[in-house]
């Protein structure tokens, strides 16, 4: 293959709107308090051990809290969690302390806010962090699991919002 080859980034964002994925609010703690965003970039790698990954931009201002804290929490979505999503994603600019007190949260082991009506939580420490282009990927192990309803859940496909 030639090497000099790469995808137009306008395609790739196009082709990569077609591939539907959870919406996740992903927590942290640290010493400037409660700090969240909401992601879809998120994916299993193993469960031997249970190890997750969190694709992050490295130009969020809430990146360094991240990779100061190494620790944070993978709150899975439910459809009832849309009006969750938009805020988090630093829509309506709400502080950190307004977007957190839109719910209930909980701590498990880690201490990141734990979401009490996701449909899954992954309380996790940040074991390993690999710098790539415009993104920290985050290697997660998973420390303990909270399990709210099985209910529907939430995905972002199309650029759009869509209950499964
Ligand atoms: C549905 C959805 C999925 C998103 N997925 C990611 C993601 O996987 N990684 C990421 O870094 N940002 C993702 N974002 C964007 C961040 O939530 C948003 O850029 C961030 O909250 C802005 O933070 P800042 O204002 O601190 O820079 C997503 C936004 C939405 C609405």
């Amino acid at each position: 293959m030639d090497e000099n080859y790469v995808a137009d980034k306008n395609a790739y964002r196009e082709a990569m709107s077609r591939l539907g994925a959870a919406v996740n609010i992903i927590t942290t703690a640290g010493i400037d308090g409660d700090t969240g965003f909401t992601a879809s970039a998120v994916c299993s790698v193993t469960d031997d051990p249970p190890t997750l990954l969190v694709c992050m931009n490295r130009a969020s201002k809430s990146n360094p809290a991240f990779q100061a804290s190494k620790i944070l929490c993978v709150n899975v979505l439910t459809h009832e969690h849309q009006e969750l999503s938009g805020p988090f994603a630093s829509i309506g600019n709400l502080t950190m302390a307004e977007r957190f007190g839109l719910a209930r949260w909980l701590r498990l082991a880690t201490g990141a806010p734990v979401l009490e009506s996701a449909a899954a939580a992954f309380d996790c420490t940040i074991d390993q962090i690999h710098e790539i282009g415009t993104h920290s990927v985050f290697f997660c192990g998973v420390r303990a699991i909270h399990l709210g309803p099985a209910t529907a859940g939430l995905i972002y496909h199309g650029r759009a919002y869509h209950r499964i």
